[in-house]
């Protein structure tokens, strides 16, 4: 049902519906993101036949399988292949040859915690095949997680197009054709990249799963959305996943260094965990 009336967005269901993605996701948004809130919101309730979003805000508490949805509205999933091409050097020429030597005949494990769509997660398992490539016995698996399952369910698919692709085709153009396979009106990640991939629901907030695990955790361009108090919250739990000298790697525009973690700076970008301070 489509309905034209919807009311604007009052004071009061503004300060609900922050409320809301603050409890469900941690993302903190101040009153000044109305117009994006109203605009990522606005479709879906005139879908519903709904006209206020106070009326919203009463579905998604009688109606569990709403919140999901309310949840991929609000997230903002913006992500490409090969993000901050330092990160890929530094995972190139400096994390992967010095592990692989330290660590002959093992598995290699990477999470990354805020996948979205799959171009990161996607990246990693490119640079991996090919240091494969020059180290025969090198193996890798790689998990990919997020809180929204509508980029989780692309991410699955594996296919690209359009703008998605274009910086990487342009940029990247023997990468592209050696790991991108042309299907359809559609490029689809290489099979034996997807064979050393699994994508799951996380949010953050909770404590991961798999302890001890992980060699690297890729976390970036997500702490820019929680407020310092609850990226101390993610840190600490994120750190319950990492080896002991683990390597954490953030975004371009996020930092630790006024923050209490238990992480200490490695390279720009880069820290390590610090076992010492693991609570
Ligand atoms: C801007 S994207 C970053 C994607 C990728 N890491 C990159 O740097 O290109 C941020 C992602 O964080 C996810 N996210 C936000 N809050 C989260 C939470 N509490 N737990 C897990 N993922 C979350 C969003 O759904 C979104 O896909």
């Amino acid at each position: 049902m489509i309905n034209a009336d919807l009311e604007e967005m009052d004071q009061s269901s503004l300060e609900k519906v922050i409320a809301l993605v603050h409890k469900l996701t941690g993302i903190s948004m101040g009153v000044n993101k109305k117009t994006l809130i109203q605009g990522r919101l606005r479709p879906r309730i005139r879908k519903l036949g709904l006209i206020s979003y106070d009326q919203y805000l009463d579905y998604l508490n009688a109606h569990k399988d709403e919140v999901q949805e309310f949840v991929n509205l609000v997230t903002t999933n913006e992500t490409s292949f090969f993000r901050t091409q330092r990160v890929w050097d530094f995972f190139t020429k400096d994390f992967l040859p010095k592990w692989t030597a330290a660590n002959p005949k093992t598995t290699l494990k990477i999470w990354s915690g805020a996948s979205s769509s799959g171009e990161e997660i996607y990246t990693i398992g490119i640079c991996c095949e090919e240091h494969l490539q020059k180290n025969p016995g090198f193996n890798y698996q790689i998990f990919g997680t997020d809180i929204s399952s509508e980029v989780l369910a692309v991410a699955e698919t594996a296919e690209y197009a359009g703008r998605s692709i274009e910086s990487f085709k342009t940029s990247n153009r023997q990468l592209f054709d050696k790991y991108m396979k042309p299907s359809a009106d559609v490029y689809k990640v290489s099979s034996e990249i997807r064979a050393k991939i699994k994508f799951g629901i996380h949010n953050l907030f909770q404590l991961p799963v798999d302890r001890k695990n992980y060699d690297i955790i890729f976390l970036r361009n997500v702490l820019i959305y929680f407020e310092p108090k609850d990226q101390e919250k993610v840190l600490t739990n994120i750190s319950k996943g990492l080896v002991s000298d683990g390597i954490l790697i953030i975004g371009e525009s996020e930092s630790l260094n006024s923050l209490s973690t238990p992480f200490k700076y490695k390279l720009p970008l880069v820290y390590e965990k610090d076992e010492g301070k693991v609570a």
